[in-house]
């Protein structure tokens, strides 16, 4: 099992190109099944989450060609085709690899007037039920049926005709199905309380692209007219705020200066006030966000919240940074029940960090010093490699197939601002 092999200590200087977004490309993927003319994804990063989408979707009978050389800027693009759709179930094997395979429901049932998917089950961060998803589509006239550990959703007169629905709770990927389920409806479906992230916002811009009727783009009010049918299209995935507000953190934590190529300023208006708050300088520049440390790091009070507030996938980088800050830090996780597994493995770096249900207390330190520690989740897993550039000595990140799931080319981005850092087999 590969692990992360960090030399901390060195302040990160450069430049770090931003890749494709992961969320995004997540629900990017799904929308070939709304059509059976090709779909283009540019700009999709190599991650271990998206070949396994790319596998679920062979799976399901459609054809994926990877194309883009290993060029300078490592591109790669994507065309999918679902003329032949072989089969309407996403099977257990698929599934329990990448919870995210759920986001085949809503367009398998539109295209298909059904679709079969199994249960997801928790994660390390929490139970992360699908509950909302299917109030959602029932809304819209699905049938529902639970069985032997899947849920099969049916359209009974074999398309759906739309409805309203107002989730109780912000959630993406409910939010994200009943979209892809809306688009060919026979008539109108309104979200009410809908999630407005940035992937949302690329989710609808793709549809509307491929011939969908959205109105309200943006917003927590979405409006969508059902058409006959949707075209294919050639489409550009957004760049990934999580990864730039990620090496922002490399940069506050090793007290250097990082510019996050390619970044997009207005989908992280929340990461980069806390960043300036914490005593960074952000500049936006030509090609993304120039992020600055500029001494001691000031503490902060963070509540996690769906967009545009903080967002949960920062606080675990947020926390490590915050472990070197000039005083007590207030941190709140507001959305997943256990998003705290990093915390005993930085302990274990120096940090001095008290948690208590939801919440945390980061008692700033004057140094972390190198261990081996293991990752638990994605998010955890970058929070223990940022630990590792500012910690004295030597860290070993365990278990690091998390962060292929979400990080593109880790160590070689980080090496080209300085770090030492290198993968090792085992
Ligand atoms: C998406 O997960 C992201 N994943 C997560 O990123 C992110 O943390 C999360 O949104 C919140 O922003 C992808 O986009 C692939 P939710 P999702 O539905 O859609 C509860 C990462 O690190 N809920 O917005 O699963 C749920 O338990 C990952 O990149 C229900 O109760 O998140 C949670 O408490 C981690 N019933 C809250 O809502 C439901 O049916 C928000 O979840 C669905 C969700």
């Amino acid at each position: 099992m590969d692990s992360i092999w960090i030399k901390g200590g060195t302040r990160l200087e450069g430049r770090i190109p931003i890749s494709g977004a992961k969320n995004a490309a997540l629900t990017l993927i799904p929308c070939a099944l709304l059509t059976d003319e090709e779909l283009t994804l540019g700009n999709l990063p190599r991650l271990a989450d998206v070949d396994s989408f790319a596998h679920l979707m062979n799976e399901l009978g459609v054809t994926t060609k990877v194309s883009g050389k290993r060029g300078a800027d490592h591109k790669r693009a994507m065309t999918l085709k679902a003329d032949h759709i072989e089969s309407t179930v996403a099977p257990y094997e698929l599934v329990r690899k990448m919870r995210a395979s759920i986001l085949v429901l809503g367009p398998m049932l539109a295209r298909m007037g059904e679709s079969t998917v199994s249960l997801p089950g928790g994660c390390a961060i929490g139970d992360r039920p699908i509950d909302l998803h299917l109030r959602a589509l029932e809304a819209m006239g699905a049938e529902i049926e639970l069985a032997a550990g899947y849920v099969k959703a049916s359209a009974p007169k074999g398309r759906l005709p739309g409805g309203d629905y107002s989730f109780p709770v912000v959630s993406v990927g409910a939010t994200e199905n009943a979209v892809m389920a809306a688009v060919l409806a026979t008539g109108r479906t309104q979200l009410f309380n809908a999630a407005r992230e940035p992937e949302i916002v690329d989710l609808c811009n793709l549809l509307v692209a491929m011939g969908a009727r959205i109105e309200g783009i943006g917003t927590s009010h979405l409006v969508i007219d059902g058409v006959e049918g949707l075209h294919g299209a050639d489409y550009e995935v957004m760049p990934d705020r999580i990864e730039a507000g990620s090496y922002a953190c490399a940069a506050g934590i090793t007290g250097g200066s990082i510019e996050l190529v390619g970044a997009r300023p207005g989908d992280m208006l929340a990461i980069t006030n806390a960043l300036a708050a914490a005593g960074l300088v952000t500049e936006f520049t030509d090609d993304g966000i120039k992020v600055s440390a500029t001494g001691k790091l000031k503490p902060l009070a963070i509540s996690t919240a769906p967009y545009p507030g903080f967002p949960t996938d920062m606080q675990a980088q947020f926390m490590s940074m915050l472990a070197l800050a000039e005083g007590e830090s207030y941190l709140e996780e507001t959305i997943f029940e256990n998003r705290y597994m990093h915390v005993p493995e930085l302990r274990r770096m120096g940090a001095n960090i008290d948690t208590r249900g939801r919440s945390a207390i980061v008692h700033g330190v004057e140094g972390l010093t190198g261990a081996q520690v293991m990752a638990t989740d994605l998010r955890a897993s970058m929070s223990l490699v940022l630990a590792g550039l500012a910690a004295e000595g030597e860290t070993e990140v365990l278990r690091v197939y998390h962060l292929d799931r979400g990080y593109e080319r880790l160590e070689e981005k980080l090496s080209a601002v300085g770090a030492t850092i290198e993968r090792r087999g085992g």
